[in-house]
């Protein structure tokens, strides 16, 4: 065929194949620094937040066993061994980061030689977006944000400033926050809700939530994931509060997480049209439980009120581990047949429903929106 082409064509051809060797080349040259798959492959995932998240920071804190899980039965349904997660198994953020194709996300306090280039987890059991909430026993979101600008120097030292930046935004930053700022003052002596209406508190935590975000955004941060409260009077530990509630629901509580609920949706889409390029992703976990706590054979469990490990009515009383006040604990046999794994926290099977749905959610039926995580980690 060559052969009868004019010497034009043949040139443009020899041309083109010279064009296309170059290109090679170049392409070879990338993949042997490496160039290619740090930009391409690594989507990071960052997470902040509290023990639905925490991958075992707390281990390395001073705090109580009332914020740690680094003991049995804590990990024996998947890791075989006390990893400091709340749950027998994975925890949310473990399965997206499977689905993402990344490795499990480390513990930023995880001692060792941490490579951050997959993203870290700075999350703490008992942790809130305000400062007072537990304090002393948590890292607070605002620590958590100082921690995560620790890896942005490592990042621009390792990478050099514009690959980091690249990183930064192509990066996913998930959250749960906030439970355990409406949770604390039911559980300690603070006089809070006396002297603050329960719209200003929630204005309070949102403030505090929104100025985190927005410091990660300028820091070239771009999609968000969100988990937003779930019905926190429901929590097993929460019936027993009020004895003479009979184990049903603490309503002081709930209805505080539905305002929060309500301002944090609105907050998204306020930032939404605020941020240029600011996407996000957020789960309503509120409705998910709820129907899992009043339909569980619908969604495969067998238990959707009463904890897999703990003692006392519904197993309320947080003792799973017979390490914490009480020492007394009953665990069941299968964990896969309950949506509570302890008193305050999920099984691992929950924790894969909502991960499935975050990341694979499309439609109002998902509660997912606006975005799903597979759409947030696979855009540039
Ligand atoms: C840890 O906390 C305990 C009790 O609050 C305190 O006595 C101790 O000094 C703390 N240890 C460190 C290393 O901070
Ligand atoms: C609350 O205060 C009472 C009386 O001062 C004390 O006995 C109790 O231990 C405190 N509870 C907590 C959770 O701090
Ligand atoms: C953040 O929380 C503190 C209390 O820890 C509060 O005084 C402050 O007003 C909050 N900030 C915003 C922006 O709401
Ligand atoms: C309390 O709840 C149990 C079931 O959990 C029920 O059998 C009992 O009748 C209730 N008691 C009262 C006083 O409502």
């Amino acid at each position: 065929m060559v052969r009868n082409m004019s010497s034009t064509a043949m040139a443009r051809t020899r041309s083109r194949s010279f064009v296309f060797l170059v290109l090679f080349l170049h392409l070879l040259l990338l993949l042997s620094t490496g160039s290619v798959h740090s930009r391409k492959q690594h989507v990071a995932l960052f997470i902040f937040g509290d023990s639905f998240l925490d991958a075992g920071n707390n281990n390395y804190i001073n705090t109580t066993t009332l914020d740690q899980a680094n003991f049995w039965p804590y990990g024996e349904t998947y890791f075989k061994f006390p990893t400091g997660r709340f749950s027998d198994g994975r925890l949310v953020s473990d399965f997206i980061a499977e689905y993402a194709e990344l490795p499990l996300i480390p513990p930023f306090l995880q001692p060792g030689n941490p490579q951050y280039y997959n993203g870290v987890n700075f999350a703490s059991a008992g942790a809130g977006a305000l400062v007072e909430t537990f304090q002393g026993e948590v890292i607070d979101l605002k620590t958590q944000l100082s921690y995560y600008k620790k890896v942005e120097t490592w990042l621009r030292h390792k990478l050099g400033n514009d690959e980091a930046k690249m990183t930064l935004s192509r990066a996913v930053y998930l959250f749960s926050i906030g439970s355990n700022d409406y949770l604390s003052p039911f559980l300690t002596n603070s006089t809070v809700l006396n002297s603050y209406s329960k719209s200003e508190y929630v204005g309070i935590v949102i403030g505090n939530l929104t100025a985190v975000i927005k410091d990660i955004y300028k820091r070239g941060g771009r999609k968000f994931g969100f988990i937003n409260l779930p019905p926190l009077g429901c929590l097993p530990g929460m019936r027993i509060i009020k004895p003479e509630n009979n184990g049903s629901c603490l309503e002081e509580a709930s209805s505080l997480a539905k305002l929060h609920n309500r301002a944090l949706s609105m907050l998204l889409r306020k930032l939404e049209r605020q941020l240029k390029g600011f996407r996000y992703s957020i789960l309503n976990f509120n409705i998910n439980l709820r129907q899992r706590m009043n339909h569980p054979s619908k969604y495969g469990f067998k238990e959707g009120k009463g904890a897999c490990c703990g003692t006392g009515k519904v197993r309320g009383v947080f003792s799973c581990g017979g390490k914490r006040l009480v020492k007394e604990f009953q665990l069941c046999k299968n964990p896969n047949q309950y949506v509570f794994w302890d008193s305050y926290h999920l099984t691992e099977r929950l924790h894969k429903q909502l991960a499935d749905q975050m990341w694979n959610g499309a439609s109002k039926a998902n509660h997912v929106g606006p975005h799903n995580l597979r759409d947030l980690f696979q855009s540039l």
